[in-house]
């Protein structure tokens, strides 16, 4: 099988991870969550839940060198061969990638308008987004389209000259505008009060549903619960401490959350905005402040669409590769096949969700207040990948014998550390995710 490189895995593995989760999504629900609170509880989710079923996920898919499915059932002991059906959190990514790639032609679109030029007043500004998401099939099919597609073919060139390539690429330049717009934030007044904002918890704002939303925010921002890093995790290269690997590419997504949220907070209050627009963040506040700020705020808002384009892709392109290699390594298919399969789904899914959003279709495409977009986005990050983690939290600290799990992390996670691990996995994390599951639960009862 071709394999990843050491750095084209961490490259790979980071560009899956960071993405619209972390600057589009974290920064937004920070806003709508009352800041710091929320942060709280995402940094603990994140570097307690998240990282530790980080490992789980990467010792599986190491030990293995299988798709998920195929990674249960090889693993299970004896007797236990049912519990190969936990490879059905591959089907996350089709869920996923299917709204994942609608927000991405937005960014899509949004990138073509800041070379021609925003609009300079709020109410054009909300008239532009509303109008856009609501009334404009055209372009929004338009841009779908052409993201599926090349998704589709990045995918098509396989592991190595697909997907390690693009990240070779594309990580670094990300990487760059990234410095570029945290160094320009810090010059402005308002950077201090993006900076309490974040981090000054008001815990009269945490609610089960604040922490249930972080834990999956954590889930979804580390990729976790889909097999992503499972599948990944099985081209590794064969030398090297992958839990290093695991710890690095955890820490650099956690840095770009933070920094984007900076980022955007720090423009957001510099110009009087509201942190609590919801996913219009991105697309209606942003873009006005950017709109007034002369030409460097045209160059920033391109660089910034872009950056979250390419950060999107990398991230888009990994969702489906679970499921991909099910198809490839479990019923022979070829990879195009695979791909064609998986692709056409999600392309007709992305349409209807578009639909969903769209003034005319929207009632026939709702669902208890909410539409079927606000749905996939929903119940995949705030139950489908949290429910995935706990399964692999069971399968790793009550199924796999405790002997095995060590010799599975091939010395790279001894002692204390291992010991620690072990804990968080088989007793905090899958306890902390069902109570906070089931009292939220509860509540919206
Ligand atoms: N982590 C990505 C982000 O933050 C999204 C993502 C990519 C993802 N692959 C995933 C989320 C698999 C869950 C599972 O944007």
């Amino acid at each position: 099988m071709t394999r990843f490189s050491k750095i084209g895995f961490i490259l790979a593995t980071a560009g899956s991870a960071i993405g619209l989760g972390g600057i589009w999504k974290f920064p937004y629900m920070v806003g709508e969550s009352g800041g710091g609170a929320f942060v709280l509880i995402f940094i603990i989710a994140f570097l307690v839940f998240g990282l530790s079923v980080f490992i789980a996920e990467m010792i599986l898919g190491r030990a293995s060198e299988r798709d998920c499915f195929s990674a249960f059932e090889t693993l299970a002991p004896k007797g236990h061969k049912y519990l190969k059906y936990g490879g059905i959190m591959v089907f996350s990514g089709l869920v996923i990638f299917s709204f994942y790639v609608v927000v991405l032609g937005w960014l899509t679109h949004y990138m073509m308008l800041s070379l021609i030029g925003l609009p300079k007043t709020l109410e054009a500004t909300q008239n532009l987004w509303g109008n856009f998401v609501s009334a404009q099939v055209g372009y929004q099919l338009l841009w779908h389209f052409v993201i599926v597609a090349l998704c589709a073919y990045v995918l098509n060139q396989g592991v190595k000259k697909g997907i390690e390539k693009l990240n070779l690429i594309l990580m670094p330049l990300l990487l760059i505008i990234f410095i570029g717009l945290l160094g320009y934030a810090m010059y402005q007044d308002s950077f201090w009060a993006s900076f309490n904002f974040l981090f000054a918890p008001d815990f009269s704002k945490l609610t089960p549903k604040v922490i249930v939303d972080a834990i999956g925010q954590a889930f979804f921002a580390l990729s976790l619960g889909v097999g992503v890093i499972l599948t990944y995790s099985n081209s590794l290269p064969k030398k090297g401490n992958f839990i290093r690997s695991a710890i690095i590419i955890a820490l650099l997504n956690f840095v770009f959350c933070i920094v984007a949220g900076l980022v955007i907070f720090t423009f957001i209050f510099g110009y009087g905005a509201t942190p609590d627009s919801g996913p219009g963040l991105v697309f209606i506040s942003l873009p006005l402040i950017f709109a007034n700020m002369g030409l460097s705020g045209q160059i920033i808002a391109f660089l910034f669409f872009i950056a979250l384009i390419f950060a999107g892709i990398t991230s888009a392109i990994s969702m489906l590769e679970p499921l991909n290699a099910w198809l490839i390594d479990r019923f022979s298919f070829s990879r195009t096949k695979a791909n064609l399969t998986t692709i056409s789904i999600t392309y007709i899914l992305g349409v209807i969700l578009l639909f969903s959003n769209i003034a005319i279709y929207q009632e026939n495409l709702s669902f208890f207040g909410k539409n079927l977009f606000g749905w996939f986005d929903y119940i995949s990050a705030s139950y489908m990948l949290p429910l995935a983690g706990v399964f692999l939290c069971i399968f790793v600290g009550w199924i796999l014998p405790k002997s095995q799990v060590y010799a599975m992390c091939e010395g790279n996670l001894t002692g204390k550390i291992f010991k620690i691990w072990y804990f968080i996995i088989k007793f905090i994390a899958p306890v902390g995710i069902i109570v906070s599951m089931i009292t939220l639960a509860i509540e919206g009862l």
